[in-house]
């Protein structure tokens, strides 16, 4: 049984974590909370159970007197620096909120630390735990649809994920606590997306990002195509900028065949182009709380001493794509990662 502590108990806290933890039971105790905002703790306290001696408007108390296996870092991006770098520091292992950083000289630092205090990181690539998704990565993985060479993800909305009232709403909307807009904010989770369903890592980007609709500092929108190691291409549209909601595309394309999120209202159709025929796969079996998933594969790793799902080089990486998408914005160039 692991126990751990929360950093940051905000909405993502609220609407995914403390569910998960909840449906987790059996695996993780939180014993611990801490957020500026005391009405945060109350809330989550309530919600998971922990009593109002255990709650901390100043993590670096919380460090000292509890005795935790874990931290759960879900802080505004600008904030995770420091925060990582005072846990690994303080000898707990750590799980993160992405993206890990705003940039990679914070990353460094803090990956660092890690390695210094040899704490084990992890961070919440959590999209990859989608049922629809996870589906769709086992069957790529099973080769079911061949070599993959074109994928399409697209989510256009029309603004951001609003934090807290307790806090910032729109932290998300300002450069010097969110590093950008849409692009590192959804965009980070459609890049190592595309990674896994490619098969291959990415090679080169060319982007266009842009401030379209809302009167903020970051982008709320961006185009990406990303070239990948196996020659195949990803097209990536993200926003904030369309206020209507653009249609959610999601498609891979492989010589065998196709999958399709979301076909005639299914989570997953897939098409076999030798048989030209389409095919449902049932994913209810799998939690639909992508947290949950995500979780319970980093605290099974652990428990076997394994490398966990998506450690700190892994999110490195990641961002590294996007910094290069952001680049590639500004000089209108390909630019190679
Ligand atoms: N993986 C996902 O699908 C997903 C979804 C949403 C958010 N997130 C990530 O989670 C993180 C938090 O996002 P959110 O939407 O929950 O934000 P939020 O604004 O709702 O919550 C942040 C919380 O941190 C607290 N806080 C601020 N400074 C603090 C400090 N110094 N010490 C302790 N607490 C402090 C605030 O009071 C607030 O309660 C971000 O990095 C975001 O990218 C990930």
């Amino acid at each position: 049984m692991f126990k751990i502590g929360i950093i940051g108990c905000g909405r993502i806290v609220e609407e995914g974590h403390a569910p998960a933890f909840k449906e987790l039971i059996k695996d993780v105790n939180v014993v611990a909370l801490a957020d500026t905002a005391i009405e945060r703790c109350e809330k989550i306290g309530g919600i998971l159970n922990v009593d109002r001696a255990h709650w901390y408007t100043d993590y670096t108390e919380m460090l000292k007197k509890e005795k935790l296996d874990f931290v759960d870092i879900a802080l505004p991006h600008f904030l995770h620096e420091k925060v990582v770098i005072d846990c690994a520091n303080a000898g707990v292992n750590i799980i993160s909120e992405k993206p890990l950083a705003t940039n990679l000289k914070e990353v460094d630092h803090m990956l660092k630390a890690v390695e210094k205090n040899e704490v084990i990181l992890a961070v919440l690539h959590n999209y990859r735990y989608q049922p629809a998704m996870k589906k769709a990565i086992e069957i790529t993985k099973a080769g079911v649809i061949g070599t993959r060479f074109i994928i399409r993800s697209e989510g256009l909305g029309g603004s951001h994920y609003a934090g807290t009232g307790a806090y910032d709403p729109d932290w998300r909307t300002k450069q010097n606590m969110a590093g950008g807009g849409c692009l590192i904010d959804n965009g980070y989770h459609n890049i190592y997306i595309s990674r896994e369903l490619m098969g291959a890592d990415v090679v080169s980007v060319y982007a266009r990002v842009n401030t379209y609709y809302h009167k903020i500092d970051v982008d709320d929108s961006a185009f990406l195509l990303l070239k990948h190691s196996n020659g195949g291409t990803t097209s990536i549209q993200i926003a904030w900028a369309v206020k209507a909601g653009g249609q959610g595309v999601n498609e891979v394309h492989g010589k065998l065949g196709s999958i399709f999120f979301g076909r005639e209202g299914k989570p997953l159709g897939v098409f076999l182009n030798e048989k030209g025929t389409w095919e449902y796969p049932d994913v209810s079996a799998i939690p639909q709380n992508s947290f949950t998933g995500i979780f319970q594969d980093i605290f099974y790793a652990v428990e076997k001493g394994e490398k966990v799902p998506t450690d700190g080089y892994e999110a490195r990486r990641n961002l590294q794509i996007i910094m290069a998408a952001y680049e590639s914005a500004r000089k209108e160039k390909v630019v190679k990662v």
